[in-house]
């Protein structure tokens, strides 16, 4: 059994995988969790051993049927003019969102309700049942306090940041195009975790860790 195949299995029994995106890319680890599972235990585990933004990744498709765009294609601000990153052709930030049934969006509690709503609007686009702009609008607002990023369209063969990489696993575990990611930063320098400390994670909790070059192997 191979780590992708025991990250697919961990993912179909609701556990959270640590994602090493590759050396030449950002060299980061991010514990990554389908949307579904999230509740609010889970998103206090990001905060403490992971550490950085918590993300929801939702793929291209559902981005689309929902009228979540590219962040960066809707700023006119001359900050987002230039896109300079060294590792990407792009970021994949969409817009910042709450579940409407939030107070204030941050707390454990209110961040996991968003999260398990956004994988709720992701089986909705799936079953094709109308979930669209409107409904997801009911639903939810922006500004908010949970990122959404939005997948590449071909996923894999078009970018293999921590977006696509965790969305093909749900994709494997067929589970809906919706996933939680969060950089694990180290406690006390504030950079990233090293592969080998995040493996030493991994070990420690009985995780999986799994490098994304065997998920593009495997996956892609
Ligand atoms: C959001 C990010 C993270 O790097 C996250 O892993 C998603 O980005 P990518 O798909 O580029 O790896 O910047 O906190
Ligand atoms: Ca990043
Ligand atoms: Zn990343």
């Amino acid at each position: 059994e191979t780590a992708v195949d025991r990250a697919v299995a961990a993912f179909r029994d609701g556990n959270p995988v640590l994602i090493h995106d590759a050396a030449d890319r950002e060299g980061e680890t991010d514990i990554v969790y389908p949307a579904g599972a999230v509740d609010a235990a889970a998103v206090a585990k990001l905060r403490r051993d992971a550490g950085g933004l918590v993300c929801t990744a939702v793929s291209d498709a559902v981005a689309e049927a929902v009228g979540l765009p590219f962040l960066e294609e809707e700023l006119d601000h001359p900050a987002a003019a230039d896109h300079d990153l060294t590792y990407d052709d792009r970021s994949s930030f969409s817009l910042p969102v709450n579940h409407r049934e939030t107070f204030t969006g941050i707390t454990d509690e209110d961040r996991a309700l968003t999260i398990r709503r956004l994988a709720d609007a992701a089986t909705a686009v799936a079953r094709s049942d109308g979930y669209g702009t409107e409904e997801f609008a009911a639903d939810f607002r922006t500004p908010g306090h949970v990122h959404v990023l939005r997948g590449a369209p071909d996923l894999l063969a078009d970018r293999r940041g921590h977006t696509e990489l965790g969305l093909a696993v749900a994709a494997a575990a067929d589970l809906p195009p919706a996933v939680v990611v969060c950089e694990m930063l180290d406690a006390d320098s504030g950079g990233a975790k090293t592969p080998a400390a995040a493996r030493a994670y991994a070990r420690r909790n009985g995780s999986v860790y799994v490098e994304g070059a065997a998920i593009v192997d495997r996956l892609g």
